[in-house]
């Protein structure tokens, strides 16, 4: 099939180059220029494991095209994804700016039947508006098009993208009853049939379920989280140990042991502003979702447990302390800063005077323009960051060691040159990477998430 992806960011560029793989003819649009040009020249705008070997064998089998011609975009795929960015509003809601310029364009220039997918997640009611606005400008030239809007919400996770993408769990599909809705249905089962082959992931579904499903699953998600890290906090100050009680509970499989890692707060591009947007969208339905509201401030709150553990710790004035911080994207395997709480941590040691020397495996380069946007009016502060090359570079000299990314090399470290390298040995873990005795019995003072203080 020909397709056209429109937005060729994290989603757009993993659903492009693993449909490609699969054989379809993609053409990936981009508004971003320098997005493309790094694409066309063998790069890759973002990390995300595996997915370079996916473009780069893709293009060279003339099956995966990057490029900002609209008109061209437009003309080429028989189904079109809409995969732009729905980033929250200044009030929360899902801006839809970018879908609804997707679908203006793919109005303004289709010339037959088009399936047009809405992969971005956005709110219910919007394959009504993308329907809309499309109608609208083929009426504006005079025209009449079949087409129709299917809702195929996306799941995937950073870092496990490539994956998450080709062997689903599910594949949500919500298409109209009407005759080009049949049409578009029949089309979606060919396309992923190939995800299909060992038992059947498709949920066929009305378009307004499928947009609130996606919603639903990650407001579940960050539910889980939020709740265990409400217990975390609880645990610390009972003295119970958080670790045992998540297996405690997640060996029960109406649990389950996933997503109940307590921490320093979850980030990342979706379940913050996703579940703001649901808050959104139910207050103007007149409805009140009262467990999420709790969801997003407890988040907000656990943003700032381990500056909180710091300061109990060292006092209130860190202005003669340096932090080695370690992991500073939202989550390992990406280099997505988006929502990291590594952004709140280093404003909150820097905001009380403190030195901080950063470290992230992939993510320098974006924690550099992230942070220094943060902190554009406080160059002051900005002075104080440096940014270190290797693990072991920043803890030299620091005061304590800040851990807030679980990548893999900071799982075992070695715990000699460590000690070697901090002035004493003090560590604060947002993600329990280590075990309290085993911190005991090497002399390291320890700090994490409800393992007793
Ligand atoms: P992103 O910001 O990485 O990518 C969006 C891309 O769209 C950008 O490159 C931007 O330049 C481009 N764009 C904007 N307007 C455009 C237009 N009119 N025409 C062509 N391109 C345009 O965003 P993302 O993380 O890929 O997320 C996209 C959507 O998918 C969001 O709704 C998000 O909630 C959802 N989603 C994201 C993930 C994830 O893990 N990132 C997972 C599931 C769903
Ligand atoms: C999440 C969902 O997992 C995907 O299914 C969904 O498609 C995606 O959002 C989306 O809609 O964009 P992602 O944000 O990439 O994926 O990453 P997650 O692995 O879900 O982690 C999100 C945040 O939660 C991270 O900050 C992570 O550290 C935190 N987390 C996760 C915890 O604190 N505890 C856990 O047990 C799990």
């Amino acid at each position: 099939m020909n397709l056209t992806i429109i937005g060729s960011g994290y989603v757009g560029l993993v659903t492009g180059a693993c449909l490609a793989d699969i054989g379809h003819d993609v053409f990936c649009l981009d508004v971003d220029q320098k997005k493309i040009d790094v694409l066309n020249s063998g790069g890759i705008p973002i990390h995300e494991p595996g997915l370079r070997e996916v473009i780069a064998r893709n293009l060279a089998a003339n099956r995966l095209k990057f490029s900002t011609d609209v008109r061209a975009a437009v003309a080429h795929g028989d189904v079109q994804f809409i995969a732009v960015g729905t980033p929250p509003d200044e009030d929360g809601s899902a801006d839809l700016q970018y879908v609804l310029a997707a679908a203006r364009n793919i109005g303004r220039y289709m010339t037959g039947f088009k399936v047009i997918v809405d992969k971005s997640t956005v709110p219910v009611g919007t394959a009504l508006r993308v329907r809309e606005t499309v109608a609208a400008e083929l009426a504006a030239r005079g025209e009449e098009h079949m087409f129709s809007v299917v809702s195929n919400p996306e799941f995937l996770k950073e870092g496990a993208a490539v994956d998450d993408f080709t062997r689903p769990d599910r594949i949500v599909l919500g298409c109209d009853e009407d005759v080009p809705g049949e049409k578009a249905r029949e089309v979606m089962r060919r396309l992923y049939a190939p995800f299909n082959r060992n038992h059947e992931r498709t949920l066929w579904m009305d378009v307004r379920s499928a947009e609130f499903t996606k919603y639903a699953a990650n407001a579940m998600l960050a539910t889980r989280i939020s709740f265990m890290n409400e217990l975390a906090n609880f645990a610390d100050r009972i003295g119970a140990d958080i670790e045992s009680v998540r297996r405690g509970i997640g060996s029960d499989p109406r649990i389950g042991y996933d997503f109940l890692y307590a921490g320093c707060g979850y980030g990342g591009s979706c379940f913050p502003k996703d579940v703001e947007a649901l808050i959104r969208t139910a207050a103007e339905n007149s409805h009140e979702l009262k467990i999420l509201k709790a969801v997003s401030s407890v988040n907000d709150a656990q943003k700032q447990v381990l500056a909180q553990k710091i300061i109990a710790r060292l006092g209130d004035d860190l202005s003669d302390r340096t932090f080695a911080v370690w992991g500073l994207a939202f989550k390992p395997n990406t280099d997505d800063m988006r929502e990291a709480p590594s952004r709140t941590l280093i404003a909150a040691l820097l905001a009380r005077g403190a030195r901080v020397v950063a470290y992230d495996p992939v993510a320098i380069r974006d924690a550099k323009r992230a942070i220094e946007l943060d902190l554009q009016d406080e160059p002051e502060w900005l002075a104080r960051l440096t940014f270190a090359n290797e693990q072991m570079e920043a803890v030299k000299n620091a005061d304590a060691l800040v851990i807030l990314t679980e990548w893999k090399a900071f799982k075992s470290p070695d715990f000699d040159s460590l000690k070697k390298g901090l002035k004493v040995p003090l560590i604060f873990d947002g993600r329990n990477l280590y075990e309290p005795d085993a911190m005991r019995e090497i002399g390291v003072e320890y700090h994490a998430i409800g393992r007793g203080g």
